[in-house]
């Protein structure tokens, strides 16, 4: 039994996308990805967030690196707002690759305090809601032109709850499973779909996570790790190796020794 490092190639490998959605482009990860991309001439990058000057900075920097980008301010958890604007947006450019990005993360108190309600709502409303309703008005476009290529970026997290941040992986776990049914459910209609699995990435998100934060990797390592893996049409995508081989202990130990672990990297509870 493997269940993380389940990564096998569909029959269909996607054709090379030419127009790319990234939702949270403004960040460490969405941009890394939005460089990575702009290389290619031939691709036209939508670059979706809130901060409005960082979106204007990155696509002027994709158009120099050689793409051609547009950006739009959106809040992922306007919902009906977001599916309209895809929808139009896909009118326009039939989106290729889609990559849902955008997410936020909350943490329990350093005394074991609960977390937030207004920050748990944030959580779920960005990370599940805003992946539900950027793919909602895109599936059945992407089924009718029999074409298309979904990534979901999930996290380690999803594999196994930290005590430290239940909402967040709790919708990483909940996104993970989204794009694991979406991938059975879509493959007869040509339609790729890649859950990826990060351990701990440089960013604005894991500056401010609370915990140990072994084997960090650069937003632009973990970038191109993920355009390796969506050119190979990995199913699940879960790096890197050896704390994902962890978090698959972490599954199937008994709970108590997966706890006790949990707290040896300070993920316990209290700290
Ligand atoms: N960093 C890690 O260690 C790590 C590990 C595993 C998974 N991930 C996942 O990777 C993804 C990217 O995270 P990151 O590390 O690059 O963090 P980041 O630098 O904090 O970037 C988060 C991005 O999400 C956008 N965003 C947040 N709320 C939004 C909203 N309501 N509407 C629209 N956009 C919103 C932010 O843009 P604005 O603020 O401009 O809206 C920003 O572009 C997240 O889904 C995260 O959960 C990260």
């Amino acid at each position: 039994m493997m269940p993380i490092a389940s990564s096998e190639m569909s029959a269909n490998a996607p054709v090379t996308p030419k127009n790319i959605l990234i939702t949270g482009a403004s960040g460490g990860i969405g941009t890394a990805l939005a460089h990575l991309y702009a290389t290619d001439k031939n691709t036209h990058l939508i670059l979706l967030a809130r901060n409005a000057a960082k979106l204007k900075t990155l696509a002027k920097r994709c158009e120099q690196l050689g793409a051609t980008a547009s950006f739009h301010v959106i809040d992922v958890t306007q919902r009906q707002h977001l599916q309209d604007l895809i929808t139009d947006i896909d009118n326009q450019h039939p989106i290729d690759l889609i990559i849902c990005n955008a997410g936020v993360t909350s943490h329990i108190g350093a005394q074991g305090e609960a977390e937030n309600w207004d920050a748990i709502c944030r959580v779920i409303d960005t990370n599940l809601y805003g992946v539900l309703a950027s793919l909602n008005p895109l599936i059945r476009r992407m089924q009718t032109r029999q074409q298309g290529q979904i990534a979901i970026i999930s996290s380690l997290g999803a594999y196994r709850g930290m005590p430290i941040t239940p909402a967040y992986c709790a919708s990483k776990a909940a996104v993970k499973a989204y794009g694991e049914a979406l991938r059975g459910w879509l493959v007869n209609d040509n339609i790729q779909v890649n859950v990826i699995c990060p351990g701990f990435v440089k960013s604005d998100m894991s500056d401010h996570f609370p915990g140990d934060k072994p084997l960090m990797i650069s937003a632009d390592k973990a970038a191109r790790k993920i355009k390796r893996g969506l050119e190979k049409n990995k199913a699940n995508l879960s790096f890197p190796f050896p704390l994902n081989l962890g978090m698959w202990f972490l599954m199937v130990l008994p709970a108590p020794l997966s706890d006790w672990f949990m707290r040896r990297f300070d993920y316990g509870g209290r700290r």
